[in-house]
């Protein structure tokens, strides 16, 4: 049965998820992310897969089949700009972390770098290990998360290496990049991942290690323009 959720509100994006969903029509032009593990499908001709971790922008299309989907809308008449802050619920991300985000790792607290409000969507199952691209590992459940983020053109949004979640992330509104580096040093850049409106970083960063932990090479987003993206968090249940 196909089952809906939406994203808590704001005036600029709005967004739906939707479970199981059958002949979901599209209706006008909406980035549509594949949260599941297994591809979608659209009714499109000739017929080819959303794969996992992934998405597109449809406009008045039907998706014929997915496992779960989110569905992200933006208001013709407010085009998204730093108000989207002023939201209720948006926090400064140095107002809330400090400088001290994980052993070893410096946040500079002043990153004009803001966090919507996180909404739970969902609680799917899948074999994290097969999902990552290594070898099977069990099913195991995870609490699927979701929130927006907001940073200026320019903005390196932090450096950082630990996350005991599998992360991926859409770009919304702008142009943006995921990076890796080698170390905690922007002069240590090895992987420039440029993301453009609707588009998703296909291949999550981390890995699993057989004891079921995710490692990730030191990553952050930089935001060449004003940008809005999406981020999803899966986060394992004990
Ligand atoms: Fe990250």
């Amino acid at each position: 049965m196909t089952t809906t959720a939406p994203l808590t509100e704001n005036r600029f994006v709005s967004g739906e998820y939707v479970r199981a969903a059958r002949d979901l029509h599209v209706e006008g032009r909406a980035i549509v992310v594949n949260t599941g593990t297994t591809p979608a499908w659209t009714a499109l001709e000739p017929r080819r897969p959303l794969p996992a971790f992934s998405s597109t922008i449809l406009v008045d299309t039907t998706v014929s089949r997915a496992e779960s989907l989110l569905v992200l809308k933006l208001d013709d008449e407010a085009a998204p700009t730093a108000e989207i802050v002023d939201e209720p619920e948006w926090v400064r991300l140095g107002d809330v972390v400090g400088e001290h985000v994980g052993p070893g790792t410096q946040f500079p607290v002043d990153t004009p770098l803001w966090r919507g409000p996180q909404d739970v969507l969902d609680v799917v199952e899948f074999d994290p290990g097969q999902a990552l691209g290594g070898g099977p590992s069990g099913p195991r459940a995870f609490e699927l998360r979701a929130n927006l983020w907001f940073a200026p053109a320019g903005t390196d949004c932090g450096i950082h290496v630990l996350h005991d979640f599998i992360e991926v992330h859409t770009q919304v509104v702008g142009v943006g990049r995921m990076q890796k580096f080698r170390a905690q040093d922007h002069a240590t850049l090895v992987e420039d991942v440029v993301m453009g409106e609707g588009y998703t970083t296909p291949v999550p960063f981390c890995s699993r290690t057989d004891e079921g932990a995710f490692v990730y090479p030191w990553h952050q987003y930089r935001a060449d323009t004003d940008c809005v993206w999406l981020a999803l968090e899966y986060h394992q249940l004990p």
